[in-house]
């Protein structure tokens, strides 16, 4: 198992594309799938997750080509061509299928499931396996799935059929329950309405829209009108805000740094960082600010700033979910004490966030509260050197990376291979704004 050894660093400069949108990429192989004929997706993210989601549909006889990987030589983008099959044309597997570490693969595919003549099973790694499934297995069993689980948990078997459109209040708000619910809306007649309790990504409903479905949305609340097969489409998926995020946080904490980062998805739905870190006094910069493929994307420049701490809560949480992580390292380094509330979900990602960056910033001498729903931060104006624990979640390893960047001496972190779930190229990408 790999680890990483970061060192303070002197300013970080230049100009980085991250990787493909992990979301956007897996979206665009179960709608292109769920199609009737070719699409091609441009700028795929090839990386573990996606790469779960085209081996499922592949294992129900869909043909997808992988083309061009590395085009831009880093190993992390490809072309993908698709023969989809359309609505109905979807073959039963013939073994489970594995998910790997990706609860969208996981979730997005139980509501494709959910509309088909035959069972399948699905498991993911040991991460996976711990992530619950009763939001999603609820809603479905309600359309007319049935599901058998761990008590609500991975391994499952989803038995498909005839369903039933229904109108569905989601406790949480969350992307991968709204998403599986629209797709097994794609297979009801009528109209299937989600209403959440905050707004969470909105990459769904964009890319339905752009596949001919006809959807609505009025604020809080989805509706899909049904026995709609998407249209083959040509898509180009812009660079992960969720990726670019690091690069962001690194290029404002670290002393003289200034980071063009090009062709970043800023969804408002996802971009909460940014606008956290600008009320906390950040220097960022949106430019060049465009359309792609349904999505807004913009350069974004940013550079360092003194922080000041801040109160995060409400429906900023999920528009900045995946961002916690690093978002904790930016309050570390902020004057004054950062309130993080109402982010219970956190408890559940990939790894309990919470508790992780509670223990890991805990050792580089930050005072943090741990809240039952978030974290009280306590900034200091240096970090302490430390040997860290990523608990096998990309966005943990990564985030104390950046960290490691403004820390006393050598930070060391352990079981970095999950950071190719969603960035293998992270380290180089970082190491090269260091060399300039
Ligand atoms: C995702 C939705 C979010 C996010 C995850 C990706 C998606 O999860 O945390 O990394 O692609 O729909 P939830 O839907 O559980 O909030």
């Amino acid at each position: 198992m790999s680890e990483i050894r970061i060192r303070r660093a002197g300013p970080l400069l230049g100009e980085i594309t991250p990787p493909p949108d992990k979301s956007i990429s897996h979206r665009a192989i179960i709608l292109s799938s769920l199609a009737e004929g070719r699409s091609i997706i441009r700028n795929f993210l090839y990386a573990e997750d996606p790469l779960s989601t085209i081996g499922a549909f592949r294992q129900m006889g869909v043909e997808i080509e992988i083309k061009g990987i590395g085009a831009r030589g880093k190993g992390q983008d490809a072309e993908i061509i698709i023969e989809g099959k359309g609505l109905y044309g979807l073959q039963e597997p013939k073994e489970a299928i594995d998910c790997g570490n990706s609860g969208t693969t996981m979730r997005l595919l139980c509501g494709v499931l959910a509309g088909q003549p035959f069972s399948a099973t699905l498991k993911g790694d040991a991460s996976l396996s711990r992530r619950p499934m009763k939001r999603i297995i609820e809603p479905l069993s309600l359309m007319g799935a049935a599901f058998k689980s761990e008590n609500g948990y991975p391994p499952l078997t989803v038995t498909g059929g005839e369903l039933n459109a229904i109108e569905y209040k989601s406790p949480v708000a969350s992307a991968q329950v709204k998403s599986s619910i629209l797709l097994a809306g794609l297979y009801c007649s009528g109209v299937t309405t989600v209403t959440e309790p905050e707004k969470s990504r909105d990459h769904t409903e964009r890319m339905l829209r752009a596949a001919g479905v006809d959807i609505n949305i009025d604020g809080l609340t989805v509706s899909l009108k049904g026995r709609a097969e998407p249209d083959p489409f040509d898509l180009t998926v812009p660079a992960d805000f969720s990726s670019a995020a690091f690069f962001i946080t690194a290029g404002i904490i670290v002393p003289g740094s200034e980071i063009f980062i090009r062709n970043v998805g800023i969804n408002p739905t996802r971009t909460g960082l940014m606008e956290i870190l600008q009320a906390m006094g950040a220097d960022i910069r949106l430019e060049n600010k465009r359309e792609v493929s349904g999505e807004p994307v913009a350069d974004i420049l940013a550079r360092h700033s003194p922080l000041s701490g801040t109160d995060i809560s409400g429906d900023m949480v999920p528009r900045t979910i995946d961002e916690f992580p690093v978002l904790c390292v930016a309050a570390a380094a902020a004057r004054g004490i950062t309130r993080i509330t109402g982010a219970k979900e956190l408890r559940v990602k990939e790894s309990d966030r919470i508790a992780g960056m509670t223990a890991e910033l805990r050792k580089t001498g930050v005072n943090i509260e741990e809240l039952e729903d978030g974290l009280i931060i306590e900034g200091r104006e240096k970090l302490d050197s430390a040997v860290i624990q990523s608990y096998g979640d990309h966005r943990i390893a990564m985030s104390m990376a950046i960290a490691g960047l403004i820390a006393d001496g050598e930070t060391t972190i352990t079981e970095t291979d999950c950071i190719n779930t969603s960035f293998p190229g992270f380290m180089g990408m970082l190491e090269r704004l260091q060399k300039k």
